[in-house]
């Protein structure tokens, strides 16, 4: 049933330049153009599409004369000219960490650390949905909603309160405790679904279809939303003064984010504002979710679903969107797609805290144990400067990290006791 008395979605826009230098829609199957609005699939062929530019010239010096955030970009983003004078939640400009005591345990050369827990809601996903919110206000939508698995509920809920919107989540019922906690406190409306996350994605679709001035940002405004993980490379190469890595790994859920830091490394070297230097994307995936990763090994090119069971929630995506991208990509690079089990997820989280200091989540154990897995087996050469992300905060997914020393007796506050304590210590290697 439509809800009666609202203003209906602009279905084309008239005034293309309120979404700065986007030009158009184009299918990423077929190739047909369409006018920037309120559409993601393409009337030709049902296929996905996605935002066309007709960048300006474009220097390293205005980029870095701007606002120490994603809208230092926005000019290669879908989003108006003044996007940075409205209300948002501002993310972006997160670290980019030197990890050499990580490196020489790995037996690497330079590598690096894209620390995304420095986004407002502490993951990569506030860049998404800060420019899936500023393109959906343009087109006159009135509710921000998603279908998520934890991390965007959390960007959704957060950027609708900063906007002064609603906001209308959906996540699967078994979500990790604190990705609720940190969802419902900003006051929206959550919806726990009894079901996995394509469950959730496919009623989000459905009410997508009915609800007409509701924007969920990975479904009916994907096409723009996706826009936002570019943000994360474009920091990369500026991080790194103004070149590209020549190795990146990539955690892989529906494939959005890999696919779009390969387009904003081509959209730099295009504009000239980096050297077209060589590099290589690599994604990582849970084995018990690890269907692009399956596909990648079989040679193949369409994704076959699978139900996901596995620790890292927040890539618990069985069916991912852009699962066939993430293959053209690694397989253009000369990278690949690896997996991990739930167990290599955990100690990868811990070593990453251990030698870096940086706590992420699941999906930041899943990438730096796909990185270990990569050199084990040769597919990643340790000399070549390395990137990885690290897209959220090991905060949200404690009870993957808690070990036995969350449950450890406390002692008496005595020397004597604390002697004790430490004599019962094992010896540890220096890391
Ligand atoms: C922490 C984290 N990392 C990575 C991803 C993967 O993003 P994408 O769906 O763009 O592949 C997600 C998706 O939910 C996430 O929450
Ligand atoms: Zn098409």
């Amino acid at each position: 049933m439509r809800e009666k008395g609202l203003a209906p979605v602009n279905n084309t826009t008239t005034n293309p330049s309120r979404f700065g230098f986007a030009s158009h829609l184009a299918c990423r199957e077929c190739g047909a153009i369409s006018d920037l609005g309120a559409t993601h699939v393409c009337a030709e062929c049902f296929g996905p599409l996605e935002v066309g530019y007709q960048l300006p010239a474009l220097t390293r010096a205005v980029i870095e004369s701007g606002p120490p955030n994603i809208w230092r970009y926005a000019s290669l983003l879908p989003v108006p000219p003044d996007v940075a004078a409205a209300p948002s939640t501002e993310p972006g400009c997160t670290r980019l960490v030197r990890a050499d005591h990580l490196a020489r345990q790995l037996g690497m050369g330079a590598l690096w650390v894209k620390d995304e827990r420095a986004n407002p809601t502490h993951s990569f996903k506030d860049r998404v949905v800060a420019v899936a919110l500023a393109a959906a206000l343009e087109m006159g939508y009135k509710v921000l909603a998603c279908p998520s698995t934890g991390n965007l509920a959390n960007a959704v809920a957060a950027a609708a309160a900063r906007a002064g919107i609603r906001s209308v989540v959906l996540i699967p019922a078994d979500l990790e405790p604190q990705k609720i906690v940190a969802t419902a406190v900003y006051g929206g409306t959550m919806v726990a679904v009894d079901g996995t996350y394509d469950d959730v994605n496919r009623l989000a679709s459905e009410l997508a279809d009915e609800r007409e001035d509701w924007a969920f940002v990975n479904v009916n405004v994907r096409p723009y939303y996706a826009e936002g993980s570019k943000t994360i490379g474009y920091e990369i190469a500026e991080q790194l003064g103004w070149r590209l890595p020549a190795q990146i790994v990539v955690p892989v859920a529906s494939g959005a984010q890999l696919v779009k830091i390969d387009k904003a490394f081509r959209e730099l070297i295009s504009l000239g504002l980096v050297e077209d230097t060589k590099y290589r994307v690599f994604g990582a995936q849970a084995s018990g979710c690890a269907p692009v990763a399956a596909a990648f090994r079989a040679g193949h090119d369409v994704v076959q679903p699978v139900r996901p069971s596995t620790v890292a929630k927040s890539l618990a995506i069985g069916n991912p969107a852009d699962g066939p991208y993430v293959l053209d990509v690694v397989r253009r690079t000369g990278g690949a797609v690896a997996d991990v089990s739930d167990p290599e997820v955990v100690s990868a989280m811990r070593l990453l805290a251990a030698t870096e200091g940086i706590f992420g989540e699941t999906a930041g154990g899943v990438t730096l144990g796909v990185l270990r897995r990569l050199l084990a087996d040769g597919l990643l050469d340790p000399g070549a400067e390395t990137v990885i992300i690290n897209s959220g905060d090991g905060l949200k997914t404690l009870d993957a990290a808690a070990g036995a020393e969350a449950a450890a007796a406390p002692i008496r506050p005595t020397l004597a006791a604390f002697r004790a304590f430490e004599d019962a210590l094992p010896v540890a290697d220096p890391p």
